[in-house]
């Protein structure tokens, strides 16, 4: 799997985060791989009606649908048409209260649950939680370039045995830096069974090449 993580940058909201998901949807089909998006909360409508792609929101929130105000509740992603939603990434780091919370709440929904951990130990820490997917990203390489694959394999693959021996059915993703196919083939060599992904495609001239790049690496 392929999750791309739109984040807040400008080249991937509105009518741009339509475009990417257009993208991710025809390379999905043609290299037969699955490949997600994550927009900002308020464009998952646009694209859930517009486009045959797993939509995941960024981040939801564990209040009840009630009298609270500024907060993301599940129920509300859900009803947008979201499939899923990241939890806890290094950019939105919650509490492991928050996180129990957050999955259950998600669980109880049929909400897919992608929980980030910054380190191996973290995640096996998470693995706990049994969420669907977990995702290590050592937060220094987000948005470096500079892959974790090639800088830090052990990243990947202490983290897979660490979360598989405590849940075996827990996907493991892996991200930051990655903006090369090779990078994506060394991804998956190493264990992990997909990537979270955000500037090296939503910064690229050319995303829908650099997918195309990652979805043939995927398939090999
Ligand atoms: O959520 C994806 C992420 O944090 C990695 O970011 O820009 O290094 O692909 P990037």
């Amino acid at each position: 799997m392929i999750l791309i993580n739109f984040k807040t940058y400008e080249e991937s909201q509105g009518k741009r985060a339509l475009a990417l998901a257009r993208a991710a949807e025809k390379v999905g089909k043609e290299y037969g791989v699955c490949i997600a998006v994550a927009p900002q909360h308020v464009d998952i409508p646009l694209i859930a009606k517009n486009r045959s792609v797993p939509v995941f929101a960024q981040h939801v929130d564990p209040e009840m649908p009630g009298s609270h105000t500024g907060h993301i509740t599940p129920e509300s992603v859900v009803e947008a048409g979201a499939c899923g939603s990241i939890i806890n990434h290094s950019e939105r780091r919650l509490r492991a209260d928050v996180i129990e919370e957050i999955v259950g709440r998600c669980g109880s929904l049929k909400l897919i649950t992608c929980v980030c951990a910054n380190t191996s130990r973290v995640g096996k820490a998470l693995a706990a939680l049994s969420p669907e997917m977990i995702a290590v990203e050592p937060p220094e390489l987000i948005g470096s370039g500079i892959s974790v694959s090639k800088a830090k394999p052990e990243v990947i693959t202490d983290s897979v045995r660490m979360i598989r021996a405590v849940n075996p059915k827990i996907k493991v993703l892996c991200g930051a830096g990655i903006t090369k196919g090779e990078d994506v083939a060394a991804a998956l060599r190493l264990g992990s069974e997909g990537i979270l992904v955000a500037s090296g495609i939503v910064k690229a001239k050319d995303p829908e090449a650099v997918l195309r790049d990652f979805a043939e690496h995927m398939r090999r």
